[in-house]
């Protein structure tokens, strides 16, 4: 719906900052990059500063999104989840589903992500959903990796080719989970030959031709970003800790 073949840069905000006005900050300096580049730039924000952030900067290009929301459909007595409905009442078009860290710190099971993906078709709000390797599949070597990528993928395209998202993007950021937030060095043929994998797979799978665009993320940076940016058929990155510091995203953005 959304994707316009514009290479797409999101920012994965995390927990921080700790205010809005150092939201605000950050925020300001974003509509300087898009001012410059012609990039879709998406930020995931931490849901309190969502409302305020999509009012106060709705004339402006920046696209919104939540980092993440909760499996049930529909409202009910579930304490501290936020749903769906609620994301995409506030304007809001995008969420990530299924970051390493919330299956980390969380548990979130790929069966629980399939759930969240449904829950954000209905809504029609777009989905992020992060997949990666741990660096013991990693160190494994190939079969170990394609085999965890497949387990995370299969039941998101299972969903996906059940519930026809005719009208929505699919975004699949590819995250090696050992180069997330580590500054670890990754190979830009080795991101190659992963989402070379990933497309291969979602291309045999995806039996509804849905719309489906294949991110990188994990630990991009000034330094690697342009070699990055550059594999053949990727649509975008994803950038944690580098977003948060102005002069390094802006680079990255620039390259
Ligand atoms: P990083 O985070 O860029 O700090 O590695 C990536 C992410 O949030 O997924």
């Amino acid at each position: 719906m959304l994707y316009n073949k514009k290479f797409t840069i999101i920012a994965n905000w995390k927990m921080y900052p700790e205010d809005y006005y150092k939201a605000q900050n950050l925020l300001n300096n974003y509509l300087k990059i898009t001012e410059i580049n012609k990039i879709n730039l998406i930020v995931a924000l931490p849901d309190i500063y969502l409302k305020l952030a999509a009012t106060e900067y709705t004339a402006s290009s920046i696209i919104f999104s939540s980092q993440n929301i909760s499996n049930q459909q529909l409202t009910g007595a579930f304490t501290g989840e936020i749903s769906a409905a609620m994301i995409k009442n506030l304007g809001i078009h995008y969420s990530i589903i299924g970051h390493s860290e919330c299956r980390d710190h969380y548990k979130e099971t790929n069966k629980l992500i399939a759930q969240k993906v449904a829950a954000a078709i209905k809504e029609k709000l777009n989905p992020i959903v992060c997949v990666g390797e741990t660096k013991a599949d990693f160190i494994a070597g190939k079969l170990a990796v394609t085999k965890a990528l497949i387990k995370q993928l299969k039941p998101v395209i299972n969903m996906v080719n059940k519930l026809q998202i005719s009208g929505l993007d699919l975004f699949i950021a590819y995250e090696p989970i050992w180069a997330i937030g580590s500054g670890s060095k990754v190979g830009v043929n080795y991101i190659n030959q992963v989402c070379k994998f990933i497309n291969n797979y979602i291309s045999s799978k995806n039996i509804n031709k849905a719309n489906i665009y294949i991110l990188y993320g994990g630990s991009v940076n000034p330094d690697n970003a342009s070699k990055i940016k550059k594999i053949s058929g990727l649509a975008g990155i994803l950038v944690g800790g580098a977003a948060l510091d102005p002069i390094k995203f802006t680079k990255i953005c620039a390259t």
